[in-house]
């Protein structure tokens, strides 16, 4: 699985660094380092959503830092196992 995150600057202002360093956490904690892929893309073209703008295989989602660990375990592990 691929999951990108925006780095452009609107969605650093609202926590993509945040949002990574989170799904870096989990993806270790989870073991899943084999079948999880993080990539950083520049702007996606939502900066006007609410939460930093992720592509988990193609879905679009946005994502605030306080939702990530939440966002990661129900929706990214169940696709994932
Ligand atoms: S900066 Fe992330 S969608 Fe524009």
């Amino acid at each position: 699985m691929e999951i990108t995150i925006c780095i452009g600057s609107s969605c650093h202002l609202k926590g993509s660094r945040d949002v990574i360093k989170i799904f870096e956490r989990l993806i270790s904690f989870h073991r899943l380092e084999d079948k999880v892929t993080l990539k950083g893309s520049f702007c996606m073209g939502e900066c006007s959503k609410n939460g930093v703008c992720i592509c988990v295989d193609g879905e679009r989602f946005n994502v605030t830092p306080s939702e990530a660990e939440t966002f990661f375990n129900y929706e990214i592990v169940p696709r994932i196992k």
